[in-house]
C-alpha cells in the first residue's frame, strides 16, 4: 500500500497516514461530478466538522438538526480532501472546492460502503438485537484483536447513515469488520444487511423496546430477522438460546440461507453455554462451553449480561476459526464505555464510593441487568446499594406498567435505596416499600443538585436512564461533588 507522505498533515500530531481510498476508487464509487482537483487519497471518512481529520473526505449529510451542506466550506478549510454534496446545492463558482456533486449525498456513501464491502478479503460481523449490540460489538472488537486488525462501527452508528459511514471507514486489509445494526421500525434492517452482508450474524437478544413503532415483540423479532436478508450465503447466525424467540429466528435465518445456527445462553441446548458465572466486585469470572470446548476465563466487568454477550463473541471466534483460548483472554481486559456500566471508585471521607454509569440507555432489558448487577455488587463498610433511575423512554402505552413492575426485582435484588426522575419512573416510586424511597423529582435537573449531598462512603451509586432522561446530568453533577467532574 501507497504510504501517504508526513509533511502535509505532520501538525494533526497523528504521524503517517495511510490512505482508505485512492482518489480514483473513491472518485469510481462515489460517482458524481468534480468542481477544481481532487489529487490527494482520502484517509478518512467525516459528516460532521468538529471531528473531522485533514485528509478526510467529508460528505454533507442532511440530518435532524443540521444540514451538512453548511459545513461543507469549513470541511475544506480543515484540510478535507474532498467534500460529497448535492448537485444544485452551490452555484457555479460558489461552495467548497474540490467538491463532487452527487445527486444524492446518503446514496454516494452507499455507495462508498458497498464498495468496501466488496473489496474487503477479510471476515465481516453483524451485529443487532434489542439490547447489548454495542457492548457485544466492543466485546467483538477486543476478542478479535489477538488474530489480526479489526474494524468497528464507532459509538452506535448502526443506522441509515450509521452503517454506510461505519462500511466506508473500513479498510481494505482489515481482517476482522465489526458492524452494529439497529432499527426503530420494520424494513429498516434489510437494506442496512444487505450493505453490509455479514458472515456471520449475530441477535443479541428480543426484548419489547421500542414498543411505538410495533404491536407487539413477535413483530420486533421479525424485525431483527431481517438481519439474515444481508447474511451470506452459507454464513451463520449466532442467536440467544434463552429468549423465547429463538426457535423462530433459528427458522428465519435457516430459510434465508444460513449454513448453521448457533444458540448462546444457559439453556441446556445452548452450543455455546454458560455452566457457572460468578459476579465480583471488578470482573465476572465465567466457566462455559464454547462449541464442545470447555473454558475458563475473566472479563474486566461485573455483569450477568456481559456474561450473555461475550458467549455470543466467543461463539463468533470459534466460527471464524480463530484461537478462542487467546480471545477470552483478552476479555479480561474489557471494560464497558462510558454511559453503559462505566464503573469507577472515588475516595469519600473514610471510604470508597462506588459510582456505575449506566445513563447512556436503559429499557426493561437494561434496566433489569442493571439492577441485578447492582444488587449483587459488594458495598463497603456502612455502604449501601443506591439505584438512581430515570425514564425509559419510547416503551408506548404499557410504559407507567413496565417502570411500576420493576419494583418487584429492586425488593428481591438486595438495592437499599432507589432515586428516581421523570414522570414514568413516578410509578416505580409509588410502588416501593416506603423505607426503600430515596426521593422523586419531576425530571433529572433537580435530582442532579439534590442527590449528591445524600451519598455517602462505602455507598455503590447506580445511575441508569434513557438518553434523554439526561441522567448523565445526575452523574456529572456526582463527580463535580466528589471534585472530579
Ligand atoms: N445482553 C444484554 N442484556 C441486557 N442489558 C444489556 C446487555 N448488554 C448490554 N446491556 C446494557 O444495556 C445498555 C445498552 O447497551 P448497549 O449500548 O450495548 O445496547 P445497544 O443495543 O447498542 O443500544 P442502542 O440501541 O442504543 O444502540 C447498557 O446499559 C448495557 O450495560
Ligand atoms: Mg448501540
Amino acid at each position: 500500500m501507497m504510504r501517504w507522505p508526513r509533511c502535509r498533515w505532520k501538525w494533526t500530531g497523528v504521524g503517517d497516514v495511510q490512505p482508505l481510498w485512492s482518489r480514483d476508487a473513491f472518485a469510481k464509487a462515489v460517482g458524481g461530478t468534480l468542481t477544481g482537483t481532487f489529487e490527494s487519497p482520502v484517509t478518512g471518512i467525516s459528516i460532521d466538522t468538529r471531528t473531522l481529520s485533514a485528509g478526510d473526505a467529508f460528505f454533507a449529510i442532511q440530518g435532524d438538526n443540521f444540514n451538512g451542506h453548511e459545513f461543507a466550506d469549513a470541511a475544506i478549510e480543515k484540510g478535507a480532501a474532498i467534500a460529497v454534496c448535492r448537485t444544485g446545492h452551490f452555484s457555479a463558482g460558489s461552495g467548497p472546492v474540490p467538491r463532487l456533486d452527487v445527486e444524492d449525498v446518503l446514496r454516494g456513501l452507499e455507495y462508498l460502503g458497498r464498495a468496501a464491502r466488496a473489496r474487503c478479503k477479510g471476515r465481516v460481523i453483524g451485529v443487532t438485537g434489542s439490547v447489548g449490540k454495542t457492548s457485544t460489538k466492543d466485546i467483538l472488537r477486543v476478542a478479535f484483536k489477538p488474530s489480526g486488525t479489526v474494524h468497528a462501527s464507532a459509538a452506535s452508528y448502526n443506522n441509515h447513515w450509521g452503517v454506510p459511514l461505519s462500511l466506508a471507514r473500513f479498510r481494505e486489509d482489515v481482517a476482522t469488520g465489526i458492524f452494529e445494526i439497529g432499527m426503530n421500525h420494520p424494513g429498516e434492517i434489510t437494506p442496512l444487511s444487505r450493505m453490509v452482508r455479514p458472515d456471520i450474524a449475530i441477535i443479541t437478544t428480543v426484548e419489547a423496546v421500542h414498543m411505538e413503532a410495533f404491536n407487539s415483540v413477535e413483530e420486533i423479532a421479525a424485525a431483527k430477522a431481517e438481519i439474515f436478508d444481508g447474511l451470506q450465503s452459507g454464513g451463520t447466525a449466532i442467536l440467544n438460546r434463552d429468549n423465547p424467540h429463538f426457535a423462530y429466528l433459528a427458522d428465519r435465518a435457516r430459510s434465508a440461507g444460513a449454513g448453521q445456527v448457533i444458540g448462546f445462553g444457559s439453556n441446556e441446548a445452548a452450543d455455546v453455554q454458560v455452566v457457572d458465572s460468578y459476579l465480583k466486585a471488578d470482573c465476572s469470572v465465567v466457566n462455559a462451553n464454547i462449541l464442545g470446548a470447555n473454558l475458563v476465563y475473566k472479563i474486566g466487568s461485573p455483569g450477568q449480561h456481559f456474561v450473555m454477550n461475550s458467549l455470543a463473541v466467543l461463539a463468533a471466534v470459534k466460527i471464524a476459526g480463530e484461537d478462542v483460548a487467546a480471545a477470552a483472554l483478552a476479555l479480561a481486559g474489557w471494560t464497558p464505555p462510558k454511559g453503559r456500566g462505566f464503573r469507577r471508585e472515588f475516595p469519600l471521607g473514610t471510604g470508597i464510593l462506588t459510582l456505575i454509569d449506566e445513563s447512556y440507555n436503559a429499557n426493561p432489558a437494561s434496566m433489569r441487568a442493571a439492577i441485578t448487577t447492582l444488587g449483587q455488587a459488594e458495598p463497603g463498610p456502612g455502604g449501601r446499594r443506591i439505584a438512581v433511575l430515570g425514564d425509559m423512554l419510547e416503551l408506548g402505552e404499557q410504559s407507567r406498567v413496565l417502570h411500576a413492575s420493576l419494583h418487584k426485582l429492586i425488593a428481591e435484588s438486595g438495592v437499599d435505596l432507589v432515586f428516581t426522575a421523570g414522570s414514568h419512573m413516578e410509578a416505580l416510586y409509588d410502588a416501593l416499600p416506603t423505607e426503600m424511597r430515596g426521593g422523586h423529582e419531576a425530571e433529572a435537573a433537580p435530582l442532579a443538585a439534590s442527590l449528591p449531598g445524600k451519598l455517602g462512603p462505602g455507598d455503590v451509586v447506580m445511575v441508569k436512564g434513557s438518553n434523554g432522561s439526561r441522567m448523565m446530568d445526575v452523574v456529572a453533577a456526582i463527580e463535580v461533588w466528589l471534585g472530579t467532574g
